[in-house]
């Protein structure tokens, strides 16, 4: 698996979760640091792998444009928004993440963003493997992440309104224009069968592949606890179902 993939799906579902311990599986596969881009304003992928965000891509947008003219002396608008995106991403030991933080407000941004843009896309080319932890709505994922996707997973919950969710994100996004590869929709936190009901949607749907992950109570106390998933053991089984997805992607 290789290139770009983008998470998204109805809130709580577990993309953040997936996020996470999909980073893990390909870090594990290629050796390689993964970019992890947590484009969710109520970003918590950082806490999912166990890193604190003190600065997000949103914090210095608002920063640049109340004190534009504090741009350091001999320094052009767009060293300095290189120079913050490099503050604003952690590095981790398996990953680096960037985190977008809150969408903008009542203003002009169009520069901002124009630079923006160029330096994400300039960023996601250095590294061979990306996760975008998007929120439920498309908003970021047209305007300010990415226009290109190489594996698009929708994750569901099993139940009606998640399924449904999941379709209508995959539409959207197409409809949009988005360039998208393979599109995955996987059903999480399934105890026993899949019901009839998500079934149906499931197969009317035009997804290409649909992966069923169980409920896991290892994943479960790691919640409560605040733990990240990180901590998971290696062996736990959802982790092995997450690099079967990986390596399959
Ligand atoms: N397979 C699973 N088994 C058990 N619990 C899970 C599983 N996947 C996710 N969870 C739990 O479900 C909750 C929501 O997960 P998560 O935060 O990853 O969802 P999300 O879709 O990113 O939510 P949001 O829309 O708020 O960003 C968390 O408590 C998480 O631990
Ligand atoms: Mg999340």
């Amino acid at each position: 698996m290789s290139g770009r993939v983008a998470i998204a799906g109805k809130g709580g579902v577990g993309k953040s979760t997936i996020a996470a311990l999909l980073i893990r599986a390909l870090h594990e596969r290629t050796d390689k640091v993964v970019m992890a881009v947590d484009a969710d304003p109520n970003s918590n992928l950082g806490e999912k792998l166990g890193v604190k965000v003190e600065r997000t891509i949103g914090d210095m947008r608002e920063d640049l444009l109340k004190k534009a003219d504090e741009v350091p002396a001999g320094q052009s608008k767009h060293d300095y928004v290189r120079y913050q995106m490099q503050l604003a991403t952690v590095e981790g030991s398996s990953f680096d993440l960037l985190t977008m933080g809150r969408p903008e407000g009542p203003g002009c941004y169009c520069f901002i963003n124009n630079i923006l843009r160029t330096f994400l896309d300039e960023a996601m080319d250095k590294y061979d493997h990306i996760v975008i932890d998007n929120e439920a709505g498309m908003e970021h994922l047209s305007r300010r992440t990415t226009k290109r996707m190489d594996a698009f997973l929708v994750i569901s919950d099993n139940t009606k309104t998640g399924v449904e969710t999941a379709v209508r994100i995959l539409k959207l996004a197409q409809e949009m224009g988005i360039e998208i590869g393979s599109t995955t929709l996987v059903l999480n936190k399934v105890s026993g069968d899949v019901y009839p009901i998500v079934k149906d949607i499931v197969q009317a749907s035009s997804f290409e592949q649909v992966v069923v992950l169980p409920f896991d109570r290892d994943v479960e106390k790691a919640s409560v606890e605040g733990r990240s998933m990180m901590e998971l053991s290696d062996a736990n089984s959802l982790y092995q179902k997450i690099k079967v997805l990986a390596s399959e992607l």
